[in-house]
């Protein structure tokens, strides 16, 4: 039976989103093991209780549940495969990372494959609401599980959106980053329109402050466009990675959404040179010279 007491391996337990993550099921009471590829970045995570483990399968060996939050779709199913052999009968994966429909169609037949229940629990929100444990886990899973993994998704987040079974969440977290991809690179071109026209981009956010057309993700990002500085919260790689995924699943039903595929060639131009700092450095490639 999953819950605060049970012994939970998280593997990329030193990214961005893992690290916070695997640091507050130890709080709320979870026997964590953690596993990082670069072993280094998950270390500060001794402090809080957490045994480090130096492969996915030691991270897993007997373990109750196991959470994945690494980059992407390969990345997931190469640990996983090493890991679900070792966990205890009756074991629960919770897949958090954001891998798209594809891969969420190859994590639910791999969990099946080794007898594994699989919960589909993408989340939304970035670097301080992981820290603050207070992400938006949107969740599907089969309806017998959601109380077992419930009490680890209120240690890591504030609110769980269920939508129905494995594969729905990781549809509705494309639909949620289609919108914010969008708003980021709508914002990039705003600002940059904006000193291209030879006008303080500031006047843009008064202009809009207080109305229906102001947001606080668009003053934040407009904040790091001004200071072109752009320590990263989500990599602009792996927004690049996702703008790739909403496009795929947009052409899987049969959609023509012109927006998407000129988001995917945006995001991905950027993360050539500055995939590694976060996703408002898209405005870069917008910048007047
Ligand atoms: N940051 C956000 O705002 C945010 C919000 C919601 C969802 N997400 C999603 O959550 C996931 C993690 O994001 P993040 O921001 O935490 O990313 P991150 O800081 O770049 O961390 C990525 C993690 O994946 C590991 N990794 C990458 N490739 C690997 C491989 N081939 N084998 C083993 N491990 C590998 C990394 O290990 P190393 O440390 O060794 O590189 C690291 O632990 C992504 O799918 C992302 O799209 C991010």
């Amino acid at each position: 039976m999953a819950g605060r007491g049970e012994t939970v391996a998280v593997l990329g337990a030193g990214g961005t989103m893992g690290r916070p993550m695997a640091r507050n099921l130890a709080r709320a009471g979870c026997a964590v093991r953690a596993w990082n590829r670069s072993r280094e970045k998950a270390a500060p995570l001794a402090d809080a209780g957490v045994e480090l483990a130096a492969t996915p399968s030691e991270a897993a060996a007997g373990a109750g549940v196991l959470l994945t939050m690494l980059s992407d779709g390969d990345a997931v199913l190469s640990v996983a495969g090493d890991a679900l052999p070792q966990l205890s009968r009756d074991a629960v994966w919770i897949q958090a990372s954001t891998v798209g429909e594809a891969a969420t169609e190859r994590c639910i037949a791999l969990a099946r494959e080794r007898g594994v229940a699989f919960v589909d629990a993408p989340v939304l929100g970035t670097r301080q609401p992981a820290e603050e444990g207070t992400l938006v886990v949107l969740a599907a899973a089969a309806d017998e599980l959601r109380a077992r993994v419930q009490p680890l998704f209120d240690a890591v987040g504030s609110r769980t959106v269920w939508v129905g079974e494995a594969g729905a969440a990781t549809r509705l977290k494309l639909v949620v980053n289609a919108w914010v991809l969008a708003v980021v690179e709508a914002g990039a071109e705003t600002v940059a329109l904006a000193e291209g026209l030879g006008l303080d981009p500031q006047l843009f956010l008064d202009a809009i402050a207080g109305g229906g057309l102001d947001l606080p993700y668009l003053r934040a990002k407009a904040a790091m466009m001004a200071a072109r500085e752009f320590p990263p919260s989500f990599k602009l790689s792996l927004a690049a990675k996702d703008a790739a995924l909403v496009e795929q699943a947009a052409q899987r039903h049969g959609l023509e959404l012109p927006l998407l595929g000129t988001l995917r060639a945006r995001l991905a131009e950027g993360a050539v040179a500055h995939g590694d700092e976060d996703l408002s450095a898209t405005y870069r490639t917008s910048a007047p010279a």
